[in-house]
C-alpha cells in the first residue's frame, strides 16, 4: 500500500511547525538552562489540541490518526523536547491507555480534562529497582474490600510533579508474578501521595522528572483498569503505542539538527569556500540525510500499522530503536559540523544533543527493543509488509 499524506495530516504538520517555531523556540534556551517547567507552553498545546490528538472527540480529544501525531511530535521535537515528551507521555501513555482499556465512567471523569489538556497525566512503571525489569514491582496495592491500599515508590516519572493523575502500576498479589500486577488511576491531591525533588538532568532538561512516593493511599475499586491482573499487560500495549512517539520525538531531533547542520554548513567558510562544499562536511550530511529518512519511514510504518490495527509492536521497537540510535549520531555529527559554535547553547545542537541520550533510555532502553525485536523474529511474529506505507519525502 502507497499513501501519501493527506490534507488534514499537512495541515497538522504545518500547524506543529509554525507552533514550534513561534511559540517554543524563543524561550527554549532559558527554560533548558534553568529547568524552568514550560507552563504556558503545555497550556497553549492542549489549547491547539496537541495533548490528546488520537483522542476520540467524544472525550474531547482531536479524533486524529497515529500518522497525524508522530507528523507533529517530529515538528516539535526539532525544537523543544522537554514539550514534546510532556505531550507523548500524556497523548500515548496516558489518554490512549486510558482510551483503550478504561470504563466509561474513568473515561468521562479522566479522559476528558486529560485529553484537553486541562489536567496532565503520568505513567508510573519505573521503580528504583524495576527498570526495564519490569516485572519485578514493588508497589504494592492490598485489596482492602471496598477500596485498595497503595504503598511504593516510583521513579523518572515524566510529568510528576505537573500531574493531576498517575496510571500506577502496583503488585497486588505477589505469587503470581506479572499476572498480580494490576494499573490503577491515583489522583495526585489523595492523601499519601507525594512528590519528590526535580531530578537535574542531562538532557529535556525542564520537563518535571520526579521520584513519586505512596504511601497508604486509598485507592477506590473503581480506579482499577481492566480485569484483575491486567496492569502488567496494560502497561506493556500501552508502551508500544509510546515507542512510536518516543521513536517520532528522537526522528525530530535529528531532522533538527539536520536542518540547522545543512543551513550552518551552506553559510558558513573555511578555506574559501562554504564548508558544505567540502567533502569532508558534504559526507557527513549525506549520511545523516539518509538515516533520517530511513528513521522517518519506520516511524510512518510503525504509526500506519497501528491506524490499521495491525500489530505494531516489533515496527515500534524497530523504529525506536533506529530513530533513537540515529538522534545520537546525527546529533553528534552537528555538533562536529558547527566546531566551536556547537559546543555552546546559542546555536541549539549541543541542547539538541543531550536530549538525544534519552530517547536511547525511556519507554524501553534500545537493549529491550532488541529484546522485543529479537523475540518476535523467533516467534516467526514480524510483520513483513507486502508494500511499504510511502509517505510524503519533502520535509
Ligand atoms: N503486549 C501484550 N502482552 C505482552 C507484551 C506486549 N507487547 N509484551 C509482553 N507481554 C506479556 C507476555 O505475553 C507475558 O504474558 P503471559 O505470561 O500471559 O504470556 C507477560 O507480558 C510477561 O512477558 P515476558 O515474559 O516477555 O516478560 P519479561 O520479564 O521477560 O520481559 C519486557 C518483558 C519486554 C522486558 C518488559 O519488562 C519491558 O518492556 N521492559 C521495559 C520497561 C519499559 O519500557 N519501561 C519504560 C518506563 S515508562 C517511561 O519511560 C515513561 C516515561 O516517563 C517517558
Amino acid at each position: 500500500m502507497i499513501f501519501q499524506l493527506n490534507e488534514e495530516q499537512l495541515a497538522v504538520r504545518e500547524a506543529a511547525r509554525e507552533f514550534a517555531q513561534n511559540e517554543l523556540k524563543p524561550g527554549v534556551i532559558e527554560r533548558d538552562s534553568k529547568m524552568t517547567y514550560p507552563t504556558e507552553q503545555v497550556r497553549q498545546m492542549g489549547e491547539l489540541g496537541f495533548l490528546g490528538m488520537m483522542v476520540s472527540p467524544e472525550y474531547g480529544g482531536g479524533g486524529m490518526d497515529t500518522i497525524s501525531y508522530v507528523l507533529a511530535m517530529e515538528e516539535i521535537s526539532k525544537i523543544d523536547n522537554s514539550c514534546s515528551v510532556i505531550m507523548s507521555v500524556n497523548n500515548s501513555l496516558v489518554c490512549w491507555g486510558l482510551e483503550t482499556y478504561g470504563t466509561e465512567e474513568q473515561k468521562q471523569k479522566y479522559l476528558t480534562k486529560l485529553a484537553t489538556g486541562e489536567w496532565i497525566g503520568a505513567f508510573c512503571l519505573s521503580e528504583p529497582e524495576a527498570g526495564s525489569d519490569a516485572t519485578s514491582q514493588r508497589t504494592t496495592a492490598i485489596d482492602m474490600g471496598d477500596h485498595y491500599l497503595l504503598n511504593g515508590t516510583k521513579n523518572w516519572i515524566t510529568n510528576g510533579g505537573s500531574s493531576k493523575v498517575h496510571l500506577v502500576m502496583a503488585q497486588t498479589d505477589a505469587d503470581k508474578g506479572h499476572r498480580g500486577i494490576n494499573c490503577f488511576i491515583v489522583e495526585t491531591d489523595w492523601d499519601g501521595v507525594s512528590v519528590g525533588a526535580k531530578e537535574d538532568k542531562l538532557g529535556i532538561r525542564s520537563s518535571d522528572t520526579h521520584t513519586i512516593m505512596y504511601s497508604d493511599v486509598k485507592v477506590p475499586k473503581e480506579n482499577r483498569i481492566g480485569e484483575d491482573g491486567f496492569g502488567f499487560k496494560f502497561a506493556m500495549k500501552t508502551l508500544g503505542g509510546g515507542r512510536i512517539g518516543i521513536a517520532s520525538q528522537a526522528l525530530g531531533i535529528a531532522a533538527g539538527a539536520y536542518e540547522l547542520s545543512v543551513a550552518y554548513a551552506k553559510e558558513r567558510e573555511a578555506f574559501g569556500k562554504p564548508i558544505a562544499k567540502h567533502q569532508a562536511i558534504a559526507f557527513k550530511l549525506a549520511d545523516m540525510a539518509t538515516e533520517i529518512e530511513a528513521a522517518r519511514l519506520l516511524v510512518h510504518q510503525a504509526a500506519w500499522l497501528k491506524d490499521q490495527h495491525l500489530d505494531y509492536t516489533s515496527a515500534g521497537s524497530m523504529a525506536k530503536l533506529f530513530a533513537s540510535e540515529t538522534a545520537m549520531k546525527t546529533t553528534v555529527e552537528a555538533v562536529q559540523i558547527h566546531g566551536g559554535y556547537g559546543f555552546v547553547k546559542e546555536y541549539h545542537v549541543e541542547r539538541l544533543m543531550r536530549d538525544a541520550k534519552i530517547t536511547q533510555i525511556y519507554e524501553g532502553t534500545s537493549e529491550i527493543q532488541r529484546l522485543v525485536i529479537s523475540r518476535n523474529v523467533l516467534k516467526g511474529q514480524l510483520y513483513v509488509p507486502k508494500v511499504i506505507p510511502v509517505t510524503s519525502l519533502a520535509h
